[in-house]
């Protein structure tokens, strides 16, 4: 949408004060036709605008996107190190590339990458992840563990409990974990995680840790080929959620759960993502970039691996796949 055409149409309903506007009206006063305002409207809905269209009474704001920035995560944040230096921009290709070009420079332990909107956002197995303005989180973790390459998985694992828990505290919905790491409300996808390395054969120099979570979208903000996989925390808690808090909250967990684990192993940990894991147990099918395997979750090895039991008796040790139960 052009800037002024967006300016004019957010002054008008600035001046209506949530009441509603007619379509006419708005088609008038811009000087387009009935359906470039309705695609005005989509364009407003996908930079996280809430509107409503009732039929013969026209649109209506019902809310605003709400903006993270850099002063408002740092206000309230109660960490030692896990995001207390951070990289704020308002539109990145993927925070996830900013993060690896900042760890390659040196950058500290817990260094934090927060974007409004990412325009290339990577998912996990060569997919995209759909990363809108102002209604998601969409940042990359920095850490430098003192451990050998294969542990990673770990981290993947100890991620999504984290997140899993800072859901619970601010929102108080109880999400599931779907191995390795995807977070699922009611079987659908709003969070993912996309772990990556620097390292040698023998020798971790970092981890970044990419977590998207749909927050605030509307059902209607997801693009159709996802809309009927993936939700948002907004849509499952029926009210908006404040972004900034729930950054603090993911890096707070995040903080205690990685102190825990390098004090005490993994144990824990596993213990914890157990008691969120959906799978387990159960009949699935594991889609890896090398083929499909059916067949028993028997569980998860003390690296994070999953243990698959085909309908042979053939136990698989899984390290990447999308799982389907
Ligand atoms: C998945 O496929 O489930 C993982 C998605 C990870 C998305 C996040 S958003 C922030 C970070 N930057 C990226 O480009 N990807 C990760």
């Amino acid at each position: 949408m052009q800037s002024d055409t967006r300016k004019k149409l957010l002054d008008l309903f600035s001046e209506a004060n949530g009441d509603f506007i007619s379509g006419q009206k708005i088609s008038d006063i811009l000087g387009c036709s009935r359906t470039a305002v309705w695609k005005h409207i989509e364009d407003l809905r996908k930079e996280g605008f809430e509107l409503e269209a009732v039929r013969r009474l026209g649109y209506r704001i019902v809310s605003t996107p709400d903006k993270i920035t850099e002063n408002e995560i740092r206000l309230g944040l109660k960490t030692n190190t896990l995001g207390q230096t951070i990289h704020f921009q308002e539109e990145v290709t993927s925070t996830q590339k900013i993060a690896h070009q900042l760890a390659h420079e040196g950058a500290k332990e817990g260094t934090l990458v927060v974007a409004e909107l990412q325009t290339a956002g990577r998912g996990r197995m060569d997919r995209t992840w759909f990363s809108p303005k102002g209604t998601g989180v969409w940042m990359s973790l920095i850490l430098r563990p003192p451990i050998p390459p294969q542990k990673t998985p770990q981290l993947t694992l100890l991620s999504a409990v984290a997140i899993a828990q800072a859901i619970q505290e601010v929102t108080g919905l109880v999400p599931d974990i779907k191995w390795p790491n995807d977070i699922l409300m009611n079987g659908k996808k709003c969070v993912g995680i996309l772990t990556e390395l620097q390292a040698d054969p023998d020798r971790v120099h970092s981890v970044i840790i990419g977590m998207g979570l749909n927050v605030n979208h509307e059902r209607e903000q997801f693009p159709e080929e996802i809309r009927d996989i993936a939700t948002s925390l907004a849509i499952e808690k029926g009210e908006k959620i404040n972004r900034a808090r729930l950054i603090q909250e993911v890096m707070l967990k995040l903080e205690t759960l990685y102190r825990q684990y390098l004090q005490h192993g993994f144990m824990p940990i596993k213990l914890l993502w157990e008691g969120y894991a959906i799978s387990i147990g159960k009949e699935i099918t594991a889609r890896t970039l090398n083929g499909t395997i059916r067949g028993w979750a028997r569980g998860i090895t003390e690296e994070g691996v999953l243990i698959l039991e085909d309908h042979d008796g053939a136990i698989h040790y899984i390290h990447s796949a999308d799982i389907s139960v």
